[in-house]
């Protein structure tokens, strides 16, 4: 089985770590700009493919894909855009990309939540259903990696039980295995069009005070079948990396979250601080606390610089 982001020796910050977030946008019919994330946008079908090729130009190959679709959906089962967003991209590009594939329902739910709720709870057993149908259609479409980003108990599990009965033995699933109820999600959700309506993620996110918890997520979604683990947000997670790798042996990454990438902007934007120094000053802590891959928003930015 191919190992995309294996585990990393030196601490040096290289191209083929990096991981560049993109978001494609039904709703929109011309890219649009996402607030105070700098070079980055809601990007329409076709206008992704010419974003892709000039950072493909520049050393990226790998992307984490949030596709947001126009309609909302009690009982999520349509993942026909998605299909059509990841089969293009995949046909277009083939092997020279690394195709990762936020697998979530927040961008679909009439809530915003990241899984499927009445009465302010989250039923689990509609949401892995649903899930595990995203999942299989993205595969299907030629998705590299599955990126389940839910939190919900146990989704790893049935993901990968889902992906036996379907014949996708190989598959490989990079979980967000240890993330946080945050403050800095902000700007990702107006992005994403999820920001949660009616209760908060506080029963399926980490609480931050709990490093054991924290650590134990990610053991569990290793025993579970995950081929990679990630803590986020990055900087409220540091401490955990080193940790999180000894226990599984699994190359473990960082997710620079929008909210922390944003400030890095606004210092700039505020003649407070130097944007590419900063986003080079936070990659080089994530690598030198052995993170295996770093995805971060600013990655098109300093990928000319390595
Ligand atoms: C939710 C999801 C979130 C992010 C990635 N997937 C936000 C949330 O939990 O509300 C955050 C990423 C970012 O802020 O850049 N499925």
């Amino acid at each position: 089985m191919k190992v995309y982001f294996p585990n990393r020796s030196s601490s040096n910050l290289n191209k083929k770590m990096l991981i560049q977030p993109m978001f494609v946008d039904q709703r929109f019919k011309v890219k649009k700009k996402i607030k105070g994330m700098g070079n980055n946008y809601s990007w329409t079908q076709s206008s992704i493919t010419k974003a892709i090729e000039s950072d493909l130009k520049k050393g990226l190959s790998n992307f984490l894909l949030f596709i947001v679709p126009s309609d909302k959906q009690r009982l999520p089962e349509d993942f026909s855009f998605h299909y059509d967003v990841i089969y293009n991209i995949k046909q277009k590009f083939k092997k020279d990309i690394t195709l990762l594939i936020d697998t979530c329902l927040c961008s679909i739910t009439p809530d915003g939540h990241c899984g499927i709720s009445h009465n302010k709870k989250i039923d689990l057993k509609q949401t892995h259903y649903a899930l595990g149908l995203a999942a299989n259609t993205f595969l299907e479409a030629g998705a590299d990696i599955i990126a389940p980003s839910d939190m919900m108990k146990n989704t790893t599990r049935y993901l990968r039980k889902v992906f036996n009965e379907n014949g996708f033995h190989q598959s490989q699933i990079m979980s967000y295995s240890t993330k946080f109820k945050s403050g800095f999600y902000g700007p990702f959700r107006g992005a994403a069009n999820s920001t949660p309506k009616g209760f908060d993620r506080s029963s399926y996110q980490l609480p931050i005070n709990d490093r054991k918890k924290a650590i134990n997520s990610s053991i569990i979604n290793a025993a579970q079948g995950a081929n990679y683990l990630m803590v986020k947000p990055g900087m409220t997670s540091i401490d955990l990396i080193a940790e999180i790798k000894k226990e599984t042996l699994l190359p473990t990454g960082v997710y620079q979250v929008s909210g922390e990438f944003a400030s890095l902007q606004l210092l700039e934007a505020n003649k407070l601080g130097k944007y590419l120094d900063l986003l080079n000053e936070s990659l080089n802590v994530f690598s030198r606390a052995k993170a295996d891959f770093i995805i971060t928003y600013g990655a098109r930015d300093i990928v000319k610089y390595l």
